[in-house]
């Protein structure tokens, strides 16, 4: 400062006089110049200051020195002025000294002087503010608080006092200002002061600059860069991209099947930005079935999804970023049904045995189909796909009733196997079956059936009590004790006694026995009716007739009937002496109280008074004169004839004829004797029969002479003799039985019988003899052909026979 250095001047002058006035080290000299000026700057005329002689200045060597082996910054001409010989910077010497004095010596020769010189070395502003260095990198949390301070790097000004720095100032920006203070030791600094809270997700890094200014004139400045970086701090949680998460998924899908991505981001970086899923509120079953992959978060499927067991999941899942903020987001699965389950059969009730009465319609179980599948795969279809009696009517819901259709027979059907199908209508549908085992109950609705119409027995008559005579059978095809039949014999009346008197029955077997023996003479046949009864509840019945035949057998000897021997009397036959040979004389009449062959009788004379007079017919048992009478014929003539019958064996009877040869009654006193005598009506009887034969007799001859006159052949009616009795001769019992039909008279029938004859009022006798048999001649008839005969007859009493 070229001014001020004048202003020193008189100063330093008054001092360099001072110092001159003093020893060798004459006194010193004080200048001031600001630095940074050209060599050859004059700063002060030295000479003259120092009062020296400046002509005398070269010849006594005038030198500046300096101290030590500093640099010579000035130097004295020969003007004796003092000018800087090289650039002298302040701040080079002196650094931030407010003092920067430079000293030196003035060296003279010759005489030795020396004076002190200072130079004051002035600042001016040559230097500008400057930092350490260009760009500051502040690392800054986001989470930093407002009013949060960050010290930040001074700026150095080399010069000093104005010169130096004197204040900053900031860029303006969003979020810091600048605060300065001072410390403790007055220096001062500069301090970033966050006014706005960061956000590192808005913001990351900021760069401003930071400028600091001298006081110097012109005022020089320097600015630094400040790169705020805003470091992430975890104030973001993860977010998932949708609040709920809605998937569906088939049943039975496979295993590790996706159901569903989550996926939710965080904004923060790095760990802070790092999500992994979890499973927040689960149920035990979704977590057995789902697994969560927790990095991806993907959903997959772990277990077997049953539709039936749950039709949706709903979970939450957590994400969670690495300092542990989480959200969640709800995941709902929907379960879709899918046709797994086949519809089941269940019978919830059952008549069983379905009772055979059961009218069409009648309700007789009831069934249930569940398919634990849902809307269509759960629809079903119930039927019955054979031909049974029975069909299911759909009831409420799933409920189906097994009716019957037809009336049941369990005699036809006893049971049915009834298989009842269902079907869904998934795809492809499922179905099952069941079977039904109905049993029919019986009920006793069929009686016993006789497996004949009617029955006959032929029993042999003198028969052993106990005898079987025949079993009857009849079949009921109920059930148990409703078909078991138990037999019995109707009561009713045989002759005029209980029935139980002649007949037992085993109920069980059917056997009918005899309980007595029975009399051909008697009765030949009889009927009973039989009833064959279930055990059921009530019981049911049929009856059936069952006609005895008791068959002959021989078991009778023929009766004589004429000529009786009653005691002591006798029949005599009176044979006119007039009788030419082959005149009938008289006619042994017996009866056989059998029938058939066993009363087929034959005469014989076995022993005679005179054997060639008298001959008997062999069947008629006529006596005939065999040649004619002659005067020495004896009166009084016997023959004794046998009667036998045909049967096996032969039971025969003998009578013992007595025979008067006389024209004349009154010869024989025996014969009026014995009318006289003859008082019981039976020998009146025999007598009015006598007198009717004969009478008949003789006109039988004359009919049979005019038949022979017309040549016709009839055949001969051998028994003539037989029919000519009447009835009320013969016992009575023999008339009755045979008026009730005998085997005999069966035989007739037969021959006489024409087809369709009951239709018919008229029987015709065709012939009496057809089917008797010539006593040599054994007559022989199968049961069959008893059968046959009986055939077409429904009782046989009630044919009158024709005698
Ligand atoms: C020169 O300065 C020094 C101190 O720096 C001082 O002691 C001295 O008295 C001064 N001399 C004159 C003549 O002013
Ligand atoms: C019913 O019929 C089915 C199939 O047709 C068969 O398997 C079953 O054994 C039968 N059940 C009876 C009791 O007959
Ligand atoms: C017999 O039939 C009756 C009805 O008539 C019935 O109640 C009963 O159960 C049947 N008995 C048997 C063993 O079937
Ligand atoms: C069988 O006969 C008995 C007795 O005469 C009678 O009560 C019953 O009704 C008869 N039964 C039949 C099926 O005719």
């Amino acid at each position: 400062m070229v001014n001020k250095g004048f202003g020193f001047r008189g100063l330093f002058r008054s001092v360099f006089l001072f110092i001159l006035a003093s020893d060798y080290i004459r006194g010193d000299v004080n200048y001031s110049i600001v630095e940074e000026q050209k060599p050859g700057f004059v700063v002060g005329n030295i000479g003259k200051d120092l009062g020296l002689d400046v002509k005398r200045l070269s010849s006594r060597k005038a030198r500046i020195d300096s101290e030590g082996s500093r640099k010579r910054y000035c130097d004295i001409n020969t003007n004796g002025e003092l000018v800087v010989a090289e650039r002298i910077d302040r701040e080079e010497l002196c650094g931030d000294k407010i003092l920067c004095i430079l000293r030196f010596e003035l060296v003279l020769e010759g005489p030795l002087e020396m004076h002190h010189v200072s130079l004051e070395i002035k600042d001016i502003n040559d230097n500008a503010p400057t930092f350490s260095k260009d760009l500051v990198k502040l690392e800054i949390s986001e989470s930093a608080d407002k009013g949060a301070r960050f010290p930040i790097i001074a700026a150095n000004d080399a010069d000093i006092k104005e010169n130096g720095v004197q204040g900053y100032t900031l860029q303006i920006n969003d979020h810091f200002d600048l605060k300065i203070s001072t410390n403790q030791d007055g220096g001062k600094y500069a301090e970033l002061v966050l006014y706005k809270e960061l956000d590192r997700e808005e913001q990351g890094e900021m760069t401003f600059a930071l400028t600091a200014q001298d006081g110097g004139t012109p005022q020089r400045s320097g600015s630094i860069a400040i790169h705020v970086i805003v470091l992430d701090s975890n104030d973001n949680a993860p977010l998932f991209s949708q609040a709920v998460y809605r998937a569906s998924l088939p049943e039975n899908s496979a295993l590790d099947t996706i159901v569903a991505e989550v996926i939710a981001t965080d904004a923060d970086e790095g760990l802070n930005g790092e999500v992994s899923y979890e499973f927040g509120r689960i149920s035990d079953l979704a977590a057995k079935l789902f697994h969560l992959n927790q990095k991806t978060g993907a959903l997959k499927v772990q277990g077997s999804i049953d539709f039936e067991e749950e039709t949706t999941y709903e979970m939450r899942i957590e994400a969670k970023d690495g300092y542990g903020l989480t959200s969640n987001a709800k995941v709902i699965i929907d379960v879709i049904d899918v046709n797994d389950n086949a519809p089941l059969i269940y019978v919830k009730s059952l008549t069983n045995p379905v009772p055979e009465n059961l009218s069409p319609g009648t309700e007789v179980g009831i069934i249930n189909v569940q398919d634990r599948d849902s809307e269509m795969n759960k629809q079903v279809r119930c039927s019955i796909q054979q031909r049974v009696p029975f069909k299911l009517i759909p009831s409420i819901k799933n409920y189906y009733t097994l009716v019957t259709t037809e009336q049941l027979d369990r005699e036809l059907v006893p049971e049915y196997n009834i298989t009842v199908t269902v079907m869904d209508e998934g795809s492809p549908p499922l179905s099952s079956s069941k079977n039904i085992h109905l049993i029919v109950g019986d009920i006793n609705d069929n009686p016993p059936v006789f497996v004949e119409q009617s029955y006959h027995a032929y029993v042999v008559e003198d028969n052993t009590p106990g005898h079987a005579l025949c079993s009857v059978a009849a079949q009921d095809p109920d059930w148990r004790q409703n078909g078991t039949v138990i037999y019995s014999l109707l009561p009713g009346e045989v002759n005029g006694s209980p029935v139980s008197s002649y007949l037992s029955m085993n109920g069980d077997t059917g056997v009918i026995h005899a309980v007595r023996s029975f009399d051909y003479e008697q009765f030949r046949s009889f009927k009973v009716q039989v009833m064959a009864r279930d055990n059921g509840s009530p019981p049911l019945s049929s009856n059936v007739t069952v006609s005895v035949f008791i068959t002959d057998v021989n078991d009778n000897t023929p009766q004589i009937l004429y000529p009786v021997i009653d005691g002591n009397v006798f029949m005599t036959e009176l044979v006119p002496r007039s009788a030419q040979g082959g005149s009938l004389v008289s006619k042994v009449i017996a009866v056989d109280r059998d029938s058939g062959q066993n009363a087929w009788l034959s005469f014989h004379i076995i022993k005679s008074t005179d054997p060639g007079l008298f001959s008997i017919d062999l069947h008629s048992g006529e006596v005939r004169t065999q040649r004619d009478i002659s005067d020495a014929d004896n009166m009084k003539q016997n023959i004794v004839v046998s009667v036998k019958d045909n049967g096996q064996p032969t039971l025969s009877a003998t009578c013992t004829m007595y025979l008067i040869i006389s024209d004349n009654l009154a010869e024989v006193p025996e014969l009026t004797d014995r009318s006289h005598e003859s008082n019981s009506t039976l020998t009146s009887y025999l007598i009015i029969a006598l007198v009717s034969v004969s009478t008949f007799f003789l006109t039988f001859i004359i009919i049979i002479v005019g038949l022979r006159f017309c040549r016709r052949r009839k055949p001969r009616l051998l028994f003539d003799g037989a029919v000519a009795i009447p009835s009320s001769y013969l016992p009575p019992n023999y008339a009755d039985v045979d008026a009730t039909g005998t085997l005999r008279s069966a035989y007739n029938y037969d021959g006489y019988m024409t087809t369709g004859s009951r239709t018919s009022d008229f029987k015709f006798l065709s012939s009496y003899n057809d089917n008797t048999l010539p006593a040599d001649q054994t007559l022989r008839k199968s049961s069959a052909d008893f059968d046959s005969a009986f055939q077409n007859t429904d009782g046989l009493s009630e044919v009158g026979l024709p005698l």
